[in-house]
């Protein structure tokens, strides 16, 4: 039997990371997007908001795993639990809204009623249940595994997938540089920037997994109309890449893109002489160019940008679209003027009306379109770029990094992917 329209019988033949060989079938195929939501989608760690979001009991914020919407709530203890957010009636959303506060929640098209961890508490006509009692089993499914890094929410429907921070691996070290390079952590401010964008979840995913080098060709108009009328903006900066492995990746630019994209001059000083400095002592000098506007992806589908400090989850919507939520996060110990700062640079780059955004928007949704094509579905996508090259063994920084812009981080990525697609699951819910 063959795998949707592709031909093959399996996944490994679609994609062949060594070589830095996808073919097109994975970001277009109905039957290969099904496979993901649950190979990939139902037991990979995934983002489900910031602790800043969340910060008293009864809190919550709705959110996916992958198209499963889920509520994730804090809890008397301070615990952070999550339930999908379907009612065991019918199905309806259990809740319609995107955050605030609550001491349960009621399902409003026959008012089942659940508790903050999902239990159901009240049902109307609760006595035309005495022969068909409504008891644990008919709770709201939880999310299996919710945890925290430093800030930063992620949960699992798959009780046996590793903790988060073995999950996260050395990604983490990365990670850092945006939520920890500062003694009061990080808050999320603004609130969320939700659109959708016509293309598979994977363009935004493998884009920020490691492409720097696409700002080269695909950003420079928009950099030229941030600087300066004499800005000469033609002589781009080199850049590396981080794969440390499980899928996830990262590059960063060398000096001086920051300044590049970033004109407003609190913010740059801030950065200058409070986040680097500080960062240094509390991270080491190592990870320091990781500031100068980073790019990272955790696999699957949970992005971030430091300078930028914007933070993104590309939630699938179907092969063909994808649903971008993106937030802005700040130091906490920031000035009120900083935090305002970096939120205005977020609306005017990275978000649905950013300048930056809109050039990645028009070459994604156009590399979806032309999968319309027969032919343009045979092909494979070239993640090629510094295949062979050798990795940099002198670095003092975990993970395996490449100097020079290259597609290793993409082809880790790809691999993951092949793995996971590979390997069916049962462990996700099974009961009733
Ligand atoms: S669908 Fe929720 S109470 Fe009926
Ligand atoms: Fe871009």
């Amino acid at each position: 039997m063959t795998i949707g329209y592709s031909g093959v019988e399996k996944i490994d033949d679609l994609i062949d990371a060594d070589q830095g060989l996808v073919s097109r079938h994975v970001f277009s195929d109905p039957a290969i997007y099904e496979m993901e939501l649950q190979r990939i989608f139902a037991r990979c760690w995934q983002f489900l908001g910031h602790e800043s979001q969340i910060p008293r009991a009864g809190d919550f914020v709705s959110a996916y795993l992958g198209e499963d919407p889920v509520v994730v709530v804090r809890q008397d203890d301070g615990s952070i639990t999550g339930f999908l957010n379907v009612c065991r009636h019918r199905g309806m959303r259990i809740c319609k809204l995107d955050a605030g506060n609550a001491a349960g929640f009621s399902c409003s098209y026959h008012g089942w009623a659940y508790d903050r961890r999902g239990k159901i508490v009240d049902v109307p006509f609760g006595e035309m249940y005495a022969n068909a009692p409504l008891d644990e089993g008919w709770a709201a499914v939880p999310v299996a595994q919710v945890a925290s890094y430093k800030g930063l929410i992620f949960g699992t429907f798959d009780p046996e997938a590793p903790s988060l921070v073995d999950y996260l691996g050395d990604m983490a070290y990365y990670l850092d540089v945006l939520v920890d390079r500062r003694e009061g952590g990080t808050e999320l401010v603004g609130g969320a920037n939700k659109w959708i964008m016509d293309c598979n979840w994977k363009y935004g995913a493998e884009n920020f997994v490691q492409d720097g080098h696409h700002a080269f060709s695909s950003h420079i108009s928009a950099l030229m109309a941030v600087q300066p009328d004499d800005a000469e903006v033609t002589d781009f900066p080199g850049g590396c890449t981080v794969t440390p492995g499980g899928g996830h990746g990262g590059g960063w630019f060398a000096e001086p893109t920051l300044d590049m994209v970033v004109r407003d001059e609190v913010l740059l000083k801030y950065h200058r002489e409070v986040v680097r400095p500080e960062s240094i002592r509390r991270l080491g000098a190592e990870r320091d160019p990781v500031h100068n506007i980073g790019v990272g992806t955790v696999f699957p589908n949970f992005s971030f940008l430091t300078g930028v400090q914007t933070i993104r989850v590309w939630v699938p919507r179907g092969p063909h679209h994808m649903e971008v939520r993106s937030w802005t996060i700040v130091d906490r110990d920031a000035p009120q003027e900083v935090k305002d700062a970096q939120l205005r640079l977020v609306r005017t780059t990275f978000s649905p009306s950013g300048l930056l955004e809109q050039d990645d928007g028009e070459n994604w949704s156009m590399c979806q379109d032309t999968l319309r094509g027969y032919v343009s579905r045979q092909l494979s996508s070239n993640v090629r770029m510094g295949l062979g090259k050798p990795i940099d063994g002198d670095m003092a920084v975990p993970g395996r990094v490449m100097h020079g812009w290259n597609e290793e981080p993409g082809r880790g990525f790809f691999e993951r992917y092949r793995h996971l697609m590979s390997e069916p699951t049962s462990r996700v819910w099974s009961g009733r």
